[in-house]
């Protein structure tokens, strides 16, 4: 399987298919896991065609160092993709065919839902993943587009985008995908050494216990206890836990019957940084 590497191909290409029946359209960043095959999955199960694209995006990066150590595995990817259906067009663009020169991210106004998390502790991040997302969504112009809900945030930012852009497109989330112990499916889990890999599942069973307490606890009391597990043990560095409504993503005050909540978390396991949510209610 030989990816489309250019926008002009890639356009050729998607004017032969049958004008019949859905296009769905997967972004990744490659590095390919099992998270990333369930999305593609439940495109292929649920459009005539699939897109599926390859692109790691400088712009969303805010450090250097992250965006020089993201694993790039192209043969392996398109050897998964391949393993589960051979008619999938691949797109992996260079940076220069998606932007040009200059290479900056567009400033949007996502209703303060880029100002809490992972948007308080990667500058610029979602403003980079709102370009590259709304790039690809005016280039292919799919039907349906697939985003994981370990990125929670992202898929409410990216549902955001498209209601304030006016992108005619169903965003479809997909639950997430866990190793065996636990662990969210992540391409940084790579970078973890096996025992820290298996210890790693602290995260989902931290979450875990959390759900449970939300019935009878506080956040605030929730919110100590899970800062002393992380604080018991060397090996990991909470950098947040926080509970938020899942439409607003502002953080709790106090707990409404009508309100839906998710807790969310980002820890350092050693020097790979780990996230994962979970539904409370
Ligand atoms: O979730 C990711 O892999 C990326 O943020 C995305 C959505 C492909 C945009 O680069």
């Amino acid at each position: 399987m030989l990816p489309v590497k250019t926008k002009k191909e890639l356009l050729s290409h998607l004017k032969k298919l049958s004008p019949h029946g859905n296009l769905g359209l997967v972004p990744t960043m490659g590095a390919l896991h099992q998270g990333h095959a369930s999305l593609i999955k439940k495109a292929i199960s649920e459009n005539e065609h699939v897109v599926v694209t390859i692109f790691v995006n400088p712009t969303q990066f805010d450090n250097s160092e992250d965006l020089k150590k993201y694993p790039s595995t192209l043969s392996k990817d398109l050897e998964l993709v391949n393993n589960i259906a051979p008619k999938i067009t691949v797109f992996a663009p260079s940076i220069q065919e998606i932007y040009d020169d200059t290479v900056v991210s567009k400033t949007y106004d996502f209703h303060g839902l880029d100002k809490v998390m992972e948007g308080e502790f990667r500058d610029d991040h979602f403003n980079g993943v709102g370009t590259i997302v709304e790039t690809l969504l005016r280039l292919i112009k799919p039907t349906k587009a697939y985003f994981g809900e370990k990125d929670f945030q992202q898929l409410r930012i990216i549902q955001k985008l498209t209601e304030i852009e006016k992108i005619p497109v169903e965003i479809v989330p997909c639950p997430i995908v866990r190793e065996p112990h636990g662990l969210a499916m992540s391409s940084r889990n790579e970078r973890l050494d096996a025992p820290l890999r298996l210890k790693a599942s602290l995260i989902y069973s931290t979450l875990k216990t959390a759900k449970e307490k939300f019935g009878t606890e506080s956040a605030s009391s929730l919110r100590e206890w899970v800062s002393e597990v992380f604080q018991s043990d060397n090996d990991f560095k909470l950098e947040y836990f926080d509970i938020t409504d899942v439409e607003t993503l502002t953080p709790i005050q106090r707990k409404q019957e009508n309100i839906k909540y998710r807790a969310f978390i980002a820890v350092y396991a050693a020097e790979v940084r780990l996230i994962d949510n979970i539904a409370l209610n």
